[in-house]
């Protein structure tokens, strides 16, 4: 069946929405090498990639539906946080915001009884409570250690040990 042409719009859309998270993680990356913090920077250079996987995950699901991927413009990131917990507020809004896009792209296939896309967008929702629950975590300890210096640099040490998803590679 081919695809609407209403659900194929907002696919396009949140193609641009994963692209534009990682133009932002990518942002965030060079903050965090600005102020030497390198594991901060390989945690989010993995955040970065991951982005990079949904929207390809999108694209490729597009096309097999038959569907013409549209590129949009991404905007301008920004490389300027005030701290280390600014990063993951922002983050954090970030994934807010997009769970918010991906359900809308849900009730949309669910209004023209489109089961295939509603199949696959379980994938999204999924990973969207993890990517909450990831970054509420990690603003959490961020915050925890506040000023304490010495606290912050062990976080940047564990957060280099960041393993690979295996949600990415299925
Ligand atoms: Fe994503
Ligand atoms: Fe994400």
């Amino acid at each position: 069946m081919a695809i609407d042409p209403k659900i194929q719009a907002a696919i396009n859309k949140q193609i641009n929405h994963e692209m534009t998270a990682a133009y932002n993680y990518l942002a965030m990356v060079v903050y965090f090498e600005q102020i030497n913090l390198a594991g901060f920077a390989f945690w989010m250079r993995k955040q970065h990639e991951e982005e990079l996987a949904h929207a390809a995950k999108l694209f490729q699901y597009l096309s097999d539906r038959g569907g013409k991927v549209e590129l949009e413009a991404i905007p301008k990131p920004s490389s300027d946080f005030g701290s280390v917990a600014d990063v993951f507020e922002a983050a954090l809004k970030m994934e807010q915001a997009n769970t918010a896009s991906i359900n809308a792209v849900y009730a949309l296939a669910k209004d023209v009884n489109d089961y295939a896309t509603l199949s696959h967008l379980q994938w999204f929702l999924d990973e969207q409570v993890e990517e909450e629950k990831t970054m509420e975590e990690t603003l959490g300890l961020v915050r925890f250690a506040g000023d304490d210096k010495s606290a912050l640099l062990t976080l940047n040490s564990q957060m280099a040990n960041r393993p690979e998803e295996e949600s990415e590679t299925a």
